[in-house]
């Protein structure tokens, strides 16, 4: 069986069901103490349930196809190279800080790539019981209800999610700019979950979400929502993200993003 004869509806119903699936059983996981242990610092977060979750995916996803390879953060599916057949890109929890420390707030991604094109993409919030998904070219959808096209935003109006890591030496973009674009918008959130920004701004609650650096399974579930409604994504030069490395990221309803890669973010 190959990726390319693939019946969507048959794969987003299977999808949707893990994807529950997992969230039940990380919901569960608050009864039990969460062994926490770091990666590339101090701060980099993990779990044993971030790693359960990815297991989890791995095992239903090769039960269901053996052919589909999977891609997720904790690394324990194969190494994926190529976008070539079916491949799932799978951040088993966005948010882990938020996850260890606030019990909330914290997302399950997973985008769905056959042949290099993203088909299926899914945003689940796991304390709120909330699905934000899409099926390219078909739509994209909050729970049962469809999600609007994004209409234009004045940039004077609009909320914008950023964390504050921008201001530090190593982020290299133009500060003098950047402290113009806060400057210039309503307000700034910063909600320590990169998905769940992307959620918000597919569905209009953020009109822009500006990142200093994510990896493929931060944003592969969102920018498949965000084609659906029209928010444009790309590196903070203006260049489409690369989905097998890390990079700079911005997503925004379009006339925001415009305004905000043309006169406010400058990446050195
Ligand atoms: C992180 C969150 C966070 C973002 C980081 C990500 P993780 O993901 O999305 O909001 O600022 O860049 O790495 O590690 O909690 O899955
Ligand atoms: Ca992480
Ligand atoms: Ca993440
Ligand atoms: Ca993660």
């Amino acid at each position: 069986k190959g990726g390319i004869d693939l019946d969507i509806g048959v794969l987003d119903k299977f999808a949707q069901e893990i994807i529950k699936e997992a969230g039940e059983r990380i919901r569960a996981a608050f009864s039990y103490d969460l062994i926490i242990e770091t990666k590339s610092n101090a701060n980099d977060l993990v779990t044993n349930i971030d790693r359960d979750t990815e297991l989890f995916f791995i095992e239903k996803i090769k039960a269901f196809d053996v052919t589909h390879r999977i891609l997720g953060e904790e690394g324990m599916g194969e190494k994926v190279e190529s976008l070539e057949g079916v491949v799932w890109i799978i951040d088993p929890i966005d948010g882990t800080m938020n996850f260890v420390k606030q019990h909330r707030h914290f997302m399950i991604s997973v985008g769905i790539f056959i042949e290099g094109k993203g088909k299926l993409g899914y945003i689940y919030d796991v304390m709120r019981d909330d699905l934000f998904y899409a099926i390219a070219g078909e739509g994209a959808w909050y729970n049962d209800k469809p999600l609007r096209k994004l209409t234009p935003v004045k940039l004077e109006e609009a909320v914008i999610g950023i964390n504050a890591s921008w201001v530090t030496p190593n982020k290299r973009v133009n500060h003098e700019k950047m402290i113009q674009l806060i400057r210039k918008v309503r307000g700034t959130r910063s909600y320590g979950s990169a998905a769940m920004e992307i959620a918000f701004v597919v569905s209009g609650k953020l009109d822009a979400y500006i990142s200093m650096r994510l990896a493929p399974w931060d944003i592969a579930g969102g920018i498949i929502i965000a084609s659906e409604v029209g928010a444009i994504a790309s590196n903070l030069k203006g260049e489409p993200f690369d989905f097998l490395s890390q990079d700079t990221f911005i997503i925004g309803n379009p006339t925001v993003y415009q305004e905000i890669i043309a006169n406010y973010i400058e990446q050195l």
